[in-house]
């Protein structure tokens, strides 16, 4: 017995500090991996903001009124690497009241007006290599708090406006907007048809741990409904096949459910997001997750069910059984189509950015772009992240002294 052991202990106590630098390595790695998949250990952002952007900035008092008739902005970076975007925001600069072109060719920086970044391309090694005063540098952004890596004052004080969801931006750019419609043409009911919606729920998912734990919700709806997760998160393998990817199921099967679960990967404010803009567009009653702050109050009244409205689940999963059930209060969320048009875009801000420019503007800069950005009211549910981050941030307080 004591020979066993002695055996044993010759191997283990003589080489114990390694195996115990090992073990506590190895553990370490094994949490991180676990945390990042299944966001083991919540971290919050400030949850503390403002209601317009003027403490992050620095206002001096020249202001600009350009004198000339048409205005020019010029895109300096791509769009998720593609040059899509430049075509879609000229579309979008030709319905606009105040005149606006839109180029990529950096020879004309100087002619510029303004220029314009999009956050997911940006490449510190390749910024324009001079700067006019005038020309306001624009960040465009959509993506939600918690997807924002690293620290943004890193960037130092170069961006001028912001331009996105985010209702405290320069520009405003939410995913979609409504307009008042007299035109349109009163709702015909029978092409919401209700008797042909055989199914309940449909929902599409990519990210299948997010902040917004999502799962829990739909695993709690789905003893009560049928609920068809498609995209990668599927456990029926339910795939997006149609081939817009962006619609992810042929309009006509969609047609075939009751109500779509949009749920939205983040509890971030004013963060509402094209799951919910193209459910109005597909004639589906979304159903959201929008938690308080969430609502950027532009969206369309009457045409959604935010689970968040009600004091609980179960309350929620009562009325969601009355409307599956009564038909013509399934149809009352359709009422708001007599007056209003739905629009889902992602460039719905350029107009705004059109008028601005057109109208006289004071000069100024973002000096503390990481708070615009971090002041938020979202959790941020991952280990890994939150440990960046705090590396990040210190060394930023300390470097740049
Ligand atoms: C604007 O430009 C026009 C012609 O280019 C000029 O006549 C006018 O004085 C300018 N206005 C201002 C305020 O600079
Ligand atoms: C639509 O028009 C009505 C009355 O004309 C107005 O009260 C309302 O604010 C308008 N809504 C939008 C989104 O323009
Ligand atoms: C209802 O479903 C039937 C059979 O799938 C289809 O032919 C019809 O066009 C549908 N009606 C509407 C209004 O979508
Ligand atoms: C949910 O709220 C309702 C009314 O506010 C209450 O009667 C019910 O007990 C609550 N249910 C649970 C599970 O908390
Ligand atoms: C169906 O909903 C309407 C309101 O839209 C309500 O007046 C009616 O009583 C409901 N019918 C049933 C059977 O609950
Ligand atoms: C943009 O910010 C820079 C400071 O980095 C400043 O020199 C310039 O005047 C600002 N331009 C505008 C249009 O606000």
């Amino acid at each position: 017995m004591t020979k066993w052991f002695q055996h044993y202990c010759n191997i283990f106590c003589r080489y114990k500090t390694y195996y115990l630098v090992f073990a506590i390595i190895m553990s370490t790695i094994i949490l991180f991996y676990l945390d990042k998949s299944y966001t083991l250990i919540p971290s919050f952002a400030t949850s503390q903001f403002y209601d317009t952007d003027d403490q992050y900035l620095e206002i001096y008092d020249d202001t600009v009124l350009l004198n000339k008739t048409k205005r020019l902005v010029l895109l300096w970076t791509t769009f998720f690497k593609s040059m899509y975007w430049e075509r879609e925001i000229r579309k979008s600069l030709m319905t606009c009241s105040e005149q606006c072109e839109v180029t990529s060719d950096r020879k004309r920086q100087r002619e510029a007006d303004a220029i314009l970044f999009h956050h997911g391309d940006l490449n510190k090694k390749d910024l324009p290599p001079f700067r006019v005063i005038k020309q306001p540098w624009i960040l465009f952004t959509l993506e939600p708090t918690t997807l924002i890596q690293g620290n943004m004052n890193w960037w130092g004080r170069i961006f001028n406006w912001t331009m996105s969801y985010r209702t405290y931006s320069t520009i405003f750019n939410p995913y979609g907007y409504y307009v008042n419609n007299s035109n349109v043409k009163p709702v015909e009911y029978s092409k919401i048809a209700y008797k042909n919606r055989t199914k309940d729920m449909m929902a599409v998912i990519s990210r299948c741990h997010d902040d917004a734990r999502r799962y829990k919700i739909i695993h709690e709806l789905s003893k009560h409904f049928q609920v068809d997760v498609y995209g990668q998160c599927s456990r029926k393998k339910l795939k997006c096949d149609y081939h817009d990817k962006f619609y992810c199921l042929d309009p006509k099967e969609i047609k075939r459910y009751k109500f779509r679960l949009a749920f939205e990967n983040g509890y971030c404010r004013d963060y509402v997001t094209e799951k919910y803009w193209s459910s109005l567009l597909q004639d589906i009653i979304p159903i959201v997750n929008w938690k308080e702050h969430q609502n950027n109050g532009h969206v369309v009244p009457n045409s959604y069910i935010n689970i968040y409205d009600f004091t609980n689940l179960s309350t929620a999963i009562q009325y969601i059984k009355n409307v599956n059930n009564n038909e013509s209060l399934y149809d009352s969320f359709f009422e708001w189509k007599r007056s209003y048009k739905a629009v889902s875009s992602m460039y719905s801000g350029f107009c705004r950015l059109c008028d601005r420019l057109h109208q006289p503007f004071h000069l100024q800069v973002y000096k503390d772009l990481e708070k615009w950005f971090k002041d938020d009211t979202c959790g941020k549910y991952n280990l890994f992240d939150g440990v960046f981050r705090h590396i990040d941030r210190y060394l930023f307080n300390n470097l740049h002294r």
